[in-house]
């Protein structure tokens, strides 16, 4: 089944050669074609150029895009939207001025869901779930990373994980799965928090790989969260059984968590709020892929991570949702950019590079996702009537996506 789109505005993010990541001052640059066609086969993009080149022979399905946009879909390297209810409550307390620390301290954040996730059936915790990805698909998303970490117990992380699988075979998005067991301290583990980092190594983590429920693994290695130490033996032990590491680091803290991450050649090392020059250092001596959550920042009215600080080092950037309902109640990839632009003064290409290319790398895709390149997956969609690509962080809070296609097919 070949599918034409024809007339394109620009086809942007384009790629001859696969390239693995976008870093430092190429990060300002977005190849783009205007005026393109995009040839699709089956589930894989297998041509395009400018319209003077435009195949003449009559395909199985055209499409007139009508002088817009065409971009790759984004890729959502850091989630955890399998969680139930909601946390408005802590949100108001927030408000009034309890930190997210204070929050936790006294049972609130991380502990809240897990105490919901734990009762909730695989059902009910599956069914909110894919109602999330399918209002992030209509946002732009192709491909989402999704976190455990609301389990607790073993029983209710392999519950999550399990969700996590189902969604990956009944969604059309390209789905990546990561073992949290070390997202926070069970209540009863509060005196003993190298207990329960005993029983992530020795009971979760065999099981989780014996059911091959995991791409990933990640830890909140932060301060009152898990030490550098506790977090070095956990990815030791995950990487012995292929789950490679991708973890939250220096949100609240110069943790130590980007050096441990790097230590073991993580995919990614993601929040970095507190990270100096030391942390650029390491990170600029590794094939680590810095991600920012521009959203939690956001939400819990943080201090900014330094990306142009990162970017003149010649560093890459990542930037994903983080939808969790503490920290950043939304999956919707376009507010990052906005977020990324007016926050963190990234260009709207800087910020596309980061929500694409280097996210695709943040979750280990960017080998069929995260550009318009021959052989990747189609995945990718038409923009409504917009002027320019800067409008897309521009025109903040509405949706500019017109037309969604996934694996070829046309979703939305
Ligand atoms: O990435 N920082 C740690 N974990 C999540 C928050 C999860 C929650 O508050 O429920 C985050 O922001
Ligand atoms: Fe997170």
């Amino acid at each position: 089944m070949k599918t034409l789109i024809k007339n394109i505005k620009s086809l942007v993010q384009v790629e001859d050669k696969k390239r693995l990541a976008v870093c430092g001052e190429d990060m300002a640059k977005l190849p783009s074609i205007d005026n393109a066609y995009l040839l699709v086969n089956d589930d894989k993009i297998e041509d395009f150029g400018t319209m003077n080149d435009c195949p003449k022979e009559k395909f199985d399905k055209e499409i007139d895009a009508k002088n817009r946009f065409v971009l790759p879909s984004f890729c959502d390297s850091h989630t955890h939207l399998v969680y139930s209810g909601s946390r408005e409550i802590e949100y108001i307390d927030k408000i009034k001025g309890l930190s997210y620390e204070e929050i936790a301290k006294r049972g609130g954040g991380i502990v809240n869901s897990a105490l919901r996730v734990q009762k909730a059936s695989e059902e009910e915790l599956y069914d909110d779930a894919m109602q999330r990805l399918n209002s992030m698909i209509k946002m732009g998303t192709g491909a989402v990373e999704i976190k455990s970490g609301y389990g607790f117990t073993t029983e209710a992380e392999l519950k999550m994980l399990r969700v996590i699988k189902k969604l990956k075979e009944n969604s059309p998005l390209t789905i990546k799965s990561t073992f949290l067991g070390a997202h926070g301290v069970p209540l009863e583990y509060r005196d003993n928090v190298d207990g329960f980092v005993d029983k992530v190594i020795n009971e979760m983590i065999p099981k989780v790989a014996q059911e091959n429920l995991a791409e990933f693994i990640d830890v909140f290695c932060d301060k009152g969260f898990f030490t550098v130490e506790q977090t070095d033996r956990m990815l030791f032990a995950g990487m012995k059984y292929g789950l490679k590491p991708k973890i939250h680091a220096n949100e609240l803290d110069y943790s130590g968590g980007i050096e441990v991450g790097v230590k073991y050649n993580a995919l990614s090392v993601d929040h970095l709020e507190y990270t100096g020059k030391k942390e650029i250092a390491c990170l600029k001596a590794s094939q680590t892929m810095p991600t920012i959550l521009p959203g939690a920042a956001f939400f819990l009215n943080m201090k900014y991570c330094p990306a142009r600080d990162m970017i003149m080092a010649g560093l890459p950037i990542a930037m994903a949702s983080d939808f969790n309902p503490g920290s950043s109640p939304s999956g919707n990839m376009q507010l990052i950019l906005t977020f990324a632009c007016v926050n963190y003064k990234l260009t709207p290409q800087e910020a596309l590079n980061a929500t694409t290319m280097n996210s695709a790398y943040a979750m280990d895709v960017v080998d069929e996702l995260g550009s318009i390149c021959k052989g990747k997956k189609a995945n990718f969609y038409i923009t409504k009537d917009i002027p320019t690509i800067e409008y897309m962080p521009y025109f903040y809070g509405e949706n500019k996506i017109d037309r969604v296609f996934l694996n070829g097919k046309e979703i939305v």
